[in-house]
């Protein structure tokens, strides 16, 4: 496996590959991976020859406030891990090479991310905007592969490829969950034990939401009431956001139907910050979300 740190040598080493004419898949990470990660690197191969990963817990993307000291980092395990995925290469850079002294450009994408994690987290979509832009623009790939735990996250990039008319496709890969239901995260390593049965509010409080649709109900208002006090039954949750969603657009809905997403973020115990999200009326191809 090839491990690449400089920006620059990342870019001519993937411009060598491209020459025997492999296509390049490329799956953006902040490391600590679980079987989450490793379902977007095999999602990867199947639509790239060669797959290359970047590993980089991304400071410009966490608010002055936020978790980025406490995020979880485990490089040695990682790399393994990546090598029995039989990644080809992967790009770790450090945040002097990413942002050297005098970058000053910035991505945004205007609408999408005003709402949802944007409210409270209102730099956090250009951060993610801006180093997914130069990962796209070192690593090059003709496939891109993010997961759709972060489901605004994934529609923000979609909309910045679109926009800049980035010649690179966009593939989403389903949620995995633990066996309870807990979506996988690197942050659930931060979960204390007393704590975790409250992380799966989030999990079954989309589970009632379902049912209440499967049921008939299609007020969004009442569904997402009903989910509010389900997740505030369980201790240490504080609501961030509990929204149903229209899926393509990302607004909020007052009925709901075959589009609406319901989208998750709660607080535990006031240090760990959990998101889920799924369609209310899932087909089976829309994997497990
Ligand atoms: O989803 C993530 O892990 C990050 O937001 C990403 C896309 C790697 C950008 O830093």
């Amino acid at each position: 496996m090839e491990i690449l740190h400089e920006p620059k040598d990342m870019q001519q080493w993937v411009r060598a590959q491209r020459r025997t004419g492999a296509t390049i898949g490329l799956v953006p990470t902040m490391g600590y991976f679980h079987d989450g990660h490793l379902s977007l690197m095999r999602l990867a191969q199947q639509h790239a020859d060669i797959v290359v990963v970047s590993l980089f817990v991304n400071p410009t993307q966490f608010g002055p406030s936020e978790d980025l000291d406490r995020y979880p980092r485990d490089l040695e395990r990682d790399m393994l891990m990546l090598r029995r995925e039989q990644v080809t290469a992967v790009f770790v850079p450090t945040p002097e090479l990413m942002y050297p002294p005098g970058f000053q450009t910035e991505v945004r994408v205007q609408h999408l991310t005003t709402h949802l994690c944007g409210r409270t987290r209102p730099n956090h979509f250009a951060g993610v905007a801006t180093v997914v832009t130069k990962l796209f623009n070192i690593v090059q790939p003709d496939v891109a592969v993010f997961g759709e735990k972060d489901y605004q996250q994934i529609t923000v990039i979609r909309r910045l490829v679109a926009d800049l008319n980035l010649p690179v496709r966009i593939v989403g890969g389903p949620i995995v969950r633990e066996d309870d239901g807990l979506a996988m995260s690197s942050r659930n390593a931060n979960l204390e034990p007393l704590h975790r049965a409250s992380a799966l509010s989030l999990s079954s409080g989309l589970s009632l939401a379902r049912e209440l649709y499967r049921k008939g109900e299609r007020d969004a208002a009442s569904i997402a009431a009903t989910v509010q006090r389900h997740i505030l039954s369980f201790p240490f949750t504080a609501i961030d956001y509990v929204s149903l969603i229209d899926s393509r657009s990302l607004e909020p809905v007052q009925q709901a139907d075959a589009h609406t997403r319901l989208a998750l973020a709660v607080h535990i115990d006031g240090k760990v910050r959990l998101i889920d999200n799924g369609l209310l009326s899932p087909s089976p191809q829309d994997g497990n979300i």
